[in-house]
């Protein structure tokens, strides 16, 4: 059993690699049966500021996982400073033993520190790393990725200028405005996993409130209408892995969908 969060398909894509049906942490963290039961439980999500996303950790604190084997494979960009540890820590904290943690390094989607069109071109082995962990998962192999004394000196540094700029981790809540270019097509709405976006007329508005700025919705956007209040690298260039669909992250992340398949 695989979970799994996303916002531009790369950790999609490599649950799939895991598993043909993996299940979407943005839906399951409403499970009212929260009691998970297989073989091996697996989790994959990308590394937001050296940790889990709150959505995972929520989705893991609020579940139980029955299992032999339980390990939390983390997608990054550029630098996953001590992510694997911090990872360990919390789930240890909440009574989860995962016995394998590792990262992967695939396309940086973080708009305000990366070009898109480079990030696309660069090779980062992707398929090499998936395979090298498969294998590992295949032998249910014991493993934490190491992490150095310069990458918790990385998050401690990280952490200080969050706090010098007197924003904390708010400094990634308030982060997108939308253009006059929006043309109301919606899709905004249905690739958020906190439902922030909703449709007046035929201008898409977002509420802040709950926003894990995962930057699905920028990436998205077919109009380029959603820009981040910061700088970014190429304001003209969007990601999505090249083996997901758009359709992928809909299914993943749609709430809409989720809370009308109740009525
Ligand atoms: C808000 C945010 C914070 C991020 N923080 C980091 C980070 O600390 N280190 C890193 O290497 N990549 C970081 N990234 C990049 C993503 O972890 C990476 O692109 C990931 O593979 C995206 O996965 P997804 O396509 O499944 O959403 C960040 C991305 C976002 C949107």
């Amino acid at each position: 059993m695989v979970f799994y969060f996303t916002a531009t398909g790369n950790s999609l894509y490599v649950a799939k690699e895991l598993d043909a049906c993996p299940v979407s942490i943005a839906q399951a963290v409403h499970d009212r049966n929260n009691v998970y039961r297989s073989d091996s439980i697996g989790i994959v999500c990308p590394i937001y500021g050296h940790e889990m996303p709150e959505l995972v950790k929520e989705f893991l604190g609020r579940s139980r996982f029955e299992t032999d084997y339980f390990y939390i494979l983390l997608t990054y960009g550029n630098c996953s400073g001590p992510a694997a540890e911090l990872a360990k820590t919390y789930a240890e904290r909440i009574g989860i033993h995962p016995a394998y943690i590792n990262v992967i390094l695939m396309a940086d989607n973080f708009l305000p520190g990366f070009d898109m069109e480079k990030q696309r071109l660069l090779d980062k082995k992707v398929d090499e790393q998936i395979s090298r962990i498969l294998a590992d998962i295949a032998q249910r192999k014991e493993f934490v990725s190491p992490v150095t004394e310069q990458d918790r000196a990385i998050h401690r540094e990280f952490l200080a200028h969050l706090n010098r700029t007197g924003t904390g981790m708010d400094i990634f809540h308030d982060l997108y405005k939308i253009t006059d270019d929006c043309i109301g097509c919606g899709i905004c709405t249905r690739v958020c996993p906190k439902k922030c976006f909703h449709l007046e007329g035929q201008k898409s508005v977002w509420d802040k409130t709950g926003c894990i700025s995962c930057m699905a919705c920028i990436h998205a956007c077919p109009m380029l209408a959603i820009r981040l209040k910061i700088p970014e690298k190429n304001p003209q260039a969007r990601y999505r892995n090249e083996n997901i669909s758009i359709c992928e992250i809909i299914a993943a992340n749609d709430q809409w969908e989720r809370e009308n398949s109740w009525k």
